[in-house]
């Protein structure tokens, strides 16, 4: 496997840390050890996040392509944009973003604050449109596009999630050949890895960074999107061309990309009684924020599936912090007591 023949441009501060969550693992007590990767603290650009291990593989070609305008989608409370918005600020070009109403949810101030806060005083262009969710190419971006055109500009397209994108799937490739640094320096391998899954290529990486030493099947996706049919074709996709593209040296096996549909109820964005319950446990427990979009949802599934006995006892479990927790402000009145 070959990542280095890619250029990187550095937007994180390096490796993440591995922290162990001995008080969430006593509170569940399922014979399973917890630890967290945390790539919600990887960057000093507008709080992090997972989006920035890609985007440091798509900075360079961005650059090289003369482009002026970094360009790109996602919802109203996304953190991919505010990511997006901070790499354009950080290398100095223009930066234009959709936010789509993906999300069925009322806050009075969920479009003021938060993520789209940080975009908005980062100087992006941040344009509101009401569509609903889709993981796919949307035709509001394409106009996007087209107006930077318009204007004599010269735009970068980064997809929703930055998935859809020729490199969208190195960073998560790098995250593994990371956990193997450390695992080696733990002196254990960890078991499992968990990760929250909506656009695909967080998972995609992982899937063919650890598949170089047989374990793909190890990295159990927690499905956010709430249309898992449509996230596995598109991660299959993204697993076919990253693997081609490091040189993996072979096919992945469909039953090497494992995601959970499980949790990702009763919608998109919108946690359930049960994700609640596991965001306040992993805050009540460890101090560890996750959200209710994204890894409050792959909380709940690592603490189910512990529960259910479907790690081994003894396993030890990783569980990737991808960030997010910028879009609680705009969940102000389902916390209001905590
Ligand atoms: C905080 C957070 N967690 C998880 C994900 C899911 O990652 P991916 O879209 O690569 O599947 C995202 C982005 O969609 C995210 O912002």
């Amino acid at each position: 496997m070959n990542l280095k023949k890619f250029e990187r441009y550095p937007l994180t501060f390096g490796p993440t840390a591995i922290e162990k969550l001995p008080r969430l693992s006593k509170a569940i007590d399922a014979g399973v050890e917890f630890y967290a990767k945390r790539d919600d603290c990887n960057s000093g650009l507008a709080m992090g996040g997972n989006k920035l291990r890609k985007l440091e593989y798509i900075v360079p070609d961005a650059i090289a392509s003369g482009a002026d305008t970094l360009v790109s989608i996602g919802g109203v409370q996304s953190n991919h944009t505010r990511m997006v918005a901070a790499t354009a600020a950080k290398i100095g070009m223009e930066c234009v973003v959709i936010q789509e109403s993906w999300v069925p949810h009322d806050d009075a101030v969920y479009d003021r604050v938060g993520n789209i806060l940080m975009t908005r005083l980062m100087g992006a262009d941040c344009r509101l449109v009401d569509e609903g969710f889709d993981i796919g190419i949307r035709e509001s971006w394409e106009t996007a596009l087209q107006s930077v055109r318009d204007k004599g500009g010269v735009p970068y397209a980064i997809p929703a999630g930055a998935s859809v994108h020729k490199y969208g799937g190195l960073g998560y490739v790098g995250f593994a050949e990371e956990v193997r640094a450390q695992e080696a320096e733990l002196g254990f391998k960890f078991d499992y890895i968990v990760v929250c899954c909506v656009t695909g290529s967080t998972q995609a990486g992982m899937i063919v960074g650890f598949a170089a030493d047989d374990r793909a099947d190890k990295v159990i996706g927690i499905d956010g999107s709430g249309t898992p049919v449509q996230l596995r074709q598109q991660m299959r996709d993204i697993v076919d061309n990253t693997a081609e593209l490091v040189e993996l040296g072979r096919a992945v096996r469909d039953d090497e990309i494992v995601i959970n549909p499980d949790y990702a109820y009763p919608a998109y964005g919108v946690p359930s009684h049960e994700t609640n319950e596991a965001i306040r446990l992993a805050a009540r427990t460890e101090a560890m924020i996750t959200d209710p979009v994204y890894e409050g949802k792959s909380m709940q599934g690592m603490i189910d599936l512990a529960k259910k006995g479907f790690f081994p006892e003894g396993s030890k479990v990783l569980y990737a912090h991808l960030g997010g927790a910028p879009a609680l402000n705009g969940y102000s009145y389902t916390y209001r007591n905590g």
